[in-house]
């Protein structure tokens, strides 16, 4: 609680949460934070309430934390924050991530110092291998972490999952070796996603997650590094998939055009009937396929596009509309 109220007193930035205040009274202490309207990041990554969450908020949620790691090791008196996971990035009402539970921070090394010395502390899955084998605490060891927990963004699996296969109870021994195959990283990518990311977004983010994962902490970008990587693919939404997009073409008012318009449906519909009685009747037929491409008006078309795709559909259909 005394790190709490030392460091979260003190630091002020969008993306660590407040202590509003505390209390301590004999035995009793309590502490005040602002309260986070989506709980945290564990939550919505692994028992997907209230829903899955789109690749969009999954890279502010990167961006956001690693900006919140970044104040604190660039601060004039830089803070280690030692337990940087999944459960301690909260969510405010607009998905904002701002870090909570300072209580295993840590000051920096001072002067000539390269680390700080420590019990070793954090969470199982979560901590650099050097710092649990020496102790030695560096930000280098928040940057391990972060890269878990961008693994963690990527996969929806859990840091450690103990329900899984043997070779794969270990996220980062499963998952890194995968992070710079396109065609690995694909199979490995959280399947509630449903393909609805951008693969080069994906790449770019599992690049910068192998680099922060690197058994060697000299090897590992800082904080600020990670910021300048992951903050330019916010913008790169144009090749998402958005999943079915449903577009209705109005009726036109026009009554000729509209009885020319029954006509053909009645002819089509004969034609179809047609074809199905054939169908029935030849054992070696397959139904074939509709026709590609958008036909017909007063119709829904339900269609798997990226949002360039969608955009592009849309404003084709507009143009003439728009024109007139
Ligand atoms: N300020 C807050 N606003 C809203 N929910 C919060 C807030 N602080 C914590 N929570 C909720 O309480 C949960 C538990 O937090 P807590 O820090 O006690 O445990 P933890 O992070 O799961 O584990 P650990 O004890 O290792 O930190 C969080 O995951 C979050 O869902
Ligand atoms: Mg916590």
């Amino acid at each position: 609680m005394q790190a709490e109220v030392i460091f979260l007193g003190q630091l002020r930035h969008p993306n660590l949460v407040k202590l509003v205040g505390y209390c301590c009274e004999d035995e009793n202490r309590l502490l005040v934070y602002e309260y986070m309207e989506h709980g945290s990041l564990e939550n919505h990554l692994f028992k997907q309430i209230p829903a899955v969450l789109p690749w969009s908020t999954r890279l502010n949620i990167a961006v956001g934390a690693a900006k919140g790691l970044a104040f604190l090791h660039d601060a004039e008196k830089p803070v280690i924050y030692r337990d940087f996971k999944a459960s301690n990035i909260l969510l405010d009402s607009d998905y904002k991530a701002k870090l909570s539970d300072f209580g295993l921070a840590k000051d920096g090394p001072e002067g000539d110092d390269t680390h700080v010395s420590t019990r070793v502390m954090g969470t199982h899955g979560y901590a650099a291998p050097e710092y649990i084998m020496t102790g030695h605490l560096t930000a280098k060891s928040d940057v391990y972490s972060f890269g878990v927990v961008l693994l963690e963004i990527l996969t929806g699996r859990r840091a450690v999952d103990k329900t899984r296969p043997n070779r794969e109870q270990s996220l980062v021994e499963y998952a890194r070796p995968a992070l710079r195959d396109p065609l690995r990283l694909a199979r490995i990518m959280d399947p509630a996603l449903d393909g609805r990311y951008s693969p080069a977004a994906a790449r770019e983010a599992a690049a910068v997650a192998y680099r922060c994962l690197s058994g060697s902490p000299k090897n590992r970008p800082d904080m600020s590094a990670v910021v300048d990587a992951l903050q330019p693919l916010l913008a790169a939404v144009d090749d998402v998939p958005v999943g079915p997009v449903v577009l209705f073409v109005a009726p036109d008012v026009d009554e000729e055009e509209d009885e020319k318009v029954k006509v053909q449906r009645r002819s089509r519909k004969d034609e179809q009937h047609r074809r199905r009685s054939r169908l029935r009747t030849s054992p070696k037929g397959s139904p074939r396929k509709p026709a590609a491409g958008i036909a017909c008006r007063n119709e829904e078309f339900w269609l798997t596009v990226t949002v360039s795709e969608a955009r592009h559909a849309i404003f084709d259909r507009l143009a003439p509309a728009t024109a007139d």
